[in-house]
């Protein structure tokens, strides 16, 4: 018996150094830890057997056993470092981080070329004491027309057809329905441009949309004139286009201006000799303007004796054709990322 168990021990001993030899993960080597030192393990299975020995043997076999056990405990440690050492090698080399590679490109997205014009001239404006005001995009029938002096029947609404919800409330047809927005909440002096969407049922074609976008600058203050109108558009036009912008101002008519002007700036092409760009004119329409119809100014009772004032309407698209030298305003809405790239 006592040969038998010190056998067994060798055997243990000599079988875990063979298989140690071949162990090469931790898992594996936890595994073969469990397996011979473990409660259920192969050592445990023969120490007890112990209570089988004779008195004399039983310290004999006990030391024996805790050699084995030693011995194969010191092994494992040894073999742990050196599968941890292996493994960390083989992780750090894995993970291993190649700088010189290049880097993935991120696509970045860019203002569109409208908004990019629309930042210019809220900042130009603002620097000459601006404030920007907005209104809502459907409006009442009484701010888009009425309060502008244009009354039901009017002619000049055939010229500005528009989506109506109701008799009295559409998509509004131009900003300057703001204007009586801002008038009724403020008294003078006032200095706004208000930026905005505006509708129109128009055929599209290269200078027309359904949808566009307009400007609206209004100014009421004492001792207004034409000249700090046609001074504003000019400042405004050689800050967006530059020092060589030349301004023309022309009589037009709109029913809540009195006199009105045609607002045109010469054309960046051919700096107003003429070319295919202006269709020949040398000039390129930007907007109306005018001094505010006194009968509006009453309206919302503003003391025409002590105020006047002078408003423009610009489209916001035709500074942004100019500027990028784009001749179909479709391009501007359609969004194509080539196109808007190429810009
Ligand atoms: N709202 C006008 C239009 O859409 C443009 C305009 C003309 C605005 C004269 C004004 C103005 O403020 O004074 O045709």
């Amino acid at each position: 018996m006592e040969i038998n168990i010190k056998e067994q021990l060798d055997l243990i001993r000599a079988d875990a150094e063979k298989e140690l030899a071949a162990i090469a993960s931790s898992e594996e080597l936890e595994a073969f830890r469990v397996k011979v030192l473990g409660k259920k393990g192969e050592l445990t299975k023969v120490l007890s057997q112990m209570g089988k020995l004779s008195a004399e043997m039983r310290p004999i076999i006990g030391q024996a056993a805790n050699e084995v056990r030693a011995f194969i405990e010191e092994k494992i440690k040894t073999a742990k470092e050196q599968i941890d050492k292996l493994e960390l090698e083989k992780k750090l080399s894995a993970e291993k981080l190649d700088v010189t590679l290049p880097g993935k490109a991120k696509r970045m997205g860019k203002k569109h070329p409208s908004s990019i014009v629309l930042d210019e001239v809220k900042d130009a404006f603002i620097s000459m004491g601006f404030t920007v005001a907005s209104g809502p995009e459907v409006e009442y029938d009484y701010y888009n027309f009425e309060a502008l002096n244009i009354p039901k029947y009017h002619p000049a609404r055939d010229t500005q057809d528009t989506f109506y919800f109701s008799d009295d409330i559409l998509l509004r047809t131009q900003t300057s329905s703001v204007q009586i927005r801002t008038m009724e909440k403020v008294k003078p002096p006032i200095r706004i441009i208000s930026p905005g969407r505006v509708y129109r049922i128009d055929e599209v074609d290269s200078t027309h949309s359904p949808i566009f976008h307009q400007i609206e600058g209004l100014v009421v203050d004492k001792g207004i004139t034409m000249s700090h109108l046609k001074g504003s558009l000019d400042l405004i036009a050689k800050k967006l286009f530059g020092e060589d912008i030349k301004t023309r101002i022309r009589p037009d008519y709109f029913p809540f201006t009195e006199p009105s002007a045609e607002i045109s700036i010469s054309c960046f092409k051919c700096g107003g000799e003429g070319c295919k760009f202006c269709k020949g004119e040398g000039w390129i329409e930007i907007g109306g303007a005018g001094m505010v119809n006194p009968k509006v100014l009453e309206l919302l009772n503003i003391d025409t004796e002590e105020y006047s004032g002078f408003a423009f309407g610009m489209g916001l698209e035709r500074l942004v054709m100019r500027r990028y030298n784009i001749d179909d305003i479709r391009m501007l809405f359609e969004n194509d990322v080539r196109f808007l790239e190429s810009l």
